[in-house]
């Protein structure tokens, strides 16, 4: 118990470093004030440009990764000690400590992270469906609700059966549509920020 507890917490604390905030101070600017207002790649790509955008996702990854396939588990219940601490480290990332528990991020890259290290091949099809849907709307937000929804159903087919890991995907796909729900309005309305190839952001 007390590993697991010890694991939690390195999880937790992993999962809230605020890197877009980070990267946003380190230019002058906040990025919760900005663009968005988010404090995740897609923003820090929007205000602060594609270099600083992709080392933000990159990190944010990095962030549920490493806690998942690194720290130590509990023998007789290891992939749910591995669940735990991804959980950790995207409640982290939405709600950081450090930013005394105020909004961070939306969870989507810290989440391909912790399934990067639960099941590369299923993260690897998400990944592919996110860059499918972003290139052909130019909506991130489309593409990470998309991605979210297709990993379960990778999941499922690649494990066979409905594991804890797929439940968590599903759990997690529903915590994604939660912190989309204001892209969610926008998309709705038209109203959403796109990316287009070779330039910033437009409306
Ligand atoms: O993962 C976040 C992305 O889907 C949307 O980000 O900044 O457009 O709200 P943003």
């Amino acid at each position: 118990a007390a590993l697991l507890a010890a694991g939690l917490a390195a999880s937790y604390a992993a999962g809230s470093i605020p890197t877009a905030y980070l990267a946003g101070k380190a230019k002058g600017v906040d990025l919760r004030k900005h663009g968005s207002g988010n404090l995740g790649a897609t923003n820090a790509w929007r205000v602060l440009g594609w270099r600083v955008g992709l080392a933000v996702y990159a990190v944010d990854t990095l962030k549920g990764f490493l806690p998942v396939f690194l720290l130590p588990r509990p023998v007789a219940h290891a992939e749910l000690a591995a669940i735990a601490y991804g959980v950790a480290a995207i409640v982290g990332h939405v709600r950081p400590v450090f930013l005394g528990f105020q909004k961070g991020g939306k969870g989507v890259a810290t989440a391909g992270g912790v399934f990067l290290a639960l099941a590369p091949l299923p993260f690897v099809i998400a990944l592919g469906v996110f860059l499918g849907v972003f290139l052909a709307t130019g909506y991130v937000s489309a593409g990470s609700l998309s991605a979210a929804v297709a990993l379960p159903f990778a999941l499922f087919v690649y494990v066979g059966r409905p594991s804890p890991t797929v439940i968590l995907a599903l759990l997690v796909a529903l915590f994604v549509f939660w912190t989309h729900r204001a892209n969610i309005g926008r998309l709705r309305r038209g109203e959403e920020s796109r990316f287009r190839i070779g330039r910033r952001a437009t409306s």
